[in-house]
């Protein structure tokens, strides 16, 4: 096996795909309190997902291993740890983990390196866990594959604003939006802090989100970390940006799927359509945020989540007819996957996957 991929688009042959066993609705943390009192988890509860649920969102998470082995794709599953246990390292106690989804924010492919994010949640700090036996069996058969980490963040009480959110949600739409261009959100630059998430590939370029969970220093850890790469750091107007891939999403060279709500930043724009790449707006999402599954704190963009398996073949959410037209239109093979029960875990078809390998060269998109 080889470990190889450098954008999200090109051949997939090899690939992670999440599991929800075990998930949590996670214990409270300085800049996570989960508050569904309708669905039992009153804010500051917490406790694991109803098993109905995890059934649920593991047979849609089979189900999309399954179809993508009859392409020929070879899928690895993680390790699920016990999540329900309280964790700590000599600066904090944490009431629980999280899960083991989305893979996508805790992992990226540049190449032949496989790079564990910082995490910027204490129930996140761990997760690097439950991949680590996949990691180690990459590192054995791939004499050529790269495995890096991130330094681990202290992620102490002082890596987060405090009153962050109360104060920010009192402000208006246009304030907030100012705030998230300035990355003046919730985490505080005392330490590199990213997920995985934020990061869009387009071979010799990495777009980052700067977001509620990547930080400025991330971003720059990123840019000394790869120096053969251009790393951008961008964001867009979306007053709670948590990963880039339902927002901006290059589906081929020279098209990228965007969130048309959530406006990027006009030299992003620029640098695109100088080197004559498409931005189309994505389809509304079929759901409204009325008609989320509940515990989903994910917003319905998920419509855009969707998973490449090709410069012209995408997955896409079954039930999200009008973002399936549009790919269409675009020319793609659309292959419809009914994933709506996996949105409480964390994510789409492209969070609830990091690929390992696809066929392909490094390129330069953006001579
Ligand atoms: N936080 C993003 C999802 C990222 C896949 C959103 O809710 O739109």
């Amino acid at each position: 096996m080889r470990v190889n991929s450098w954008n999200g688009w090109d051949p997939l042959t090899h690939v992670i795909v999440g599991r929800a066993d075990g998930t949590m609705v996670q214990a409270p943390e300085p800049t996570v309190v989960r508050d569904w009192p309708d669905d039992g988890f009153p804010a500051g509860a917490y406790g694991p997902l109803p098993d109905d649920m995890v059934q649920a969102a593991n047979a849609q998470l089979d189900a999309f291993a399954d179809l993508l082995r009859s392409r020929g794709i070879r899928v690895d599953r993680p390790d699920v740890i016990d999540f329900g246990r309280p964790v700590s390292t000599p600066d904090w106690e944490q009431g629980s983990m999280f899960g083991c989804m989305p893979p996508r924010d805790v992992l990226v492919t540049v190449g032949s390196e496989i790079l564990e994010a910082t995490m910027s949640y204490r129930s996140r700090w761990f997760e690097y866990l439950c991949y680590r036996p996949l990691l180690d069996s990459y590192f054995r058969d791939d004499p050529d594959m790269r495995w890096e980490a991130a330094p681990k963040p202290r992620l102490t009480d002082d890596a987060y604003k405090p009153g962050f959110w109360p104060e920010y949600e009192a402000l208006g739409f246009d304030e907030q939006i100012a705030r998230v261009r300035e990355n003046d959100l919730a985490l505080t630059e005392i330490e590199p802090l990213f997920d995985a998430a934020d990061i869009a590939r387009c071979g010799k370029d990495l777009f980052v989100q700067l977001s509620m969970v990547t930080n400025r220093s991330g971003v720059d850890w990123l840019r000394r970390h790869f120096p053969e790469h251009r790393v951008h750091p961008v964001t867009f107007g979306n007053t709670h940006p948590v990963h880039i891939d339902a927002t901006w999403v290059p589906l081929r060279p020279g098209l990228v799927l965007h969130c048309g709500e959530r406006e990027a930043e006009e030299d992003l724009v620029q640098y695109f359509k100088i080197n004559d790449w498409e931005i189309v707006s994505a389809a509304r999402p079929a759901k409204t945020w009325d008609e989320l599954p509940k515990l989903c704190f994910c917003s319905p963009w998920l419509s855009m989540n969707v998973l490449s398996l090709s410069p012209d073949t995408v997955c896409v959410e079954a039930g999200e007819t009008a973002q399936m037209e549009l790919l269409d239109s675009l020319g793609f093979e659309v292959v419809p996957v009914p994933f709506w029960d996996v949105a409480p875990f964390g994510g789409g078809l492209h969070c609830s996957t990091v690929d390992i390998h696809r066929e392909g060269e490094l390129q330069d998109y953006f001579p």
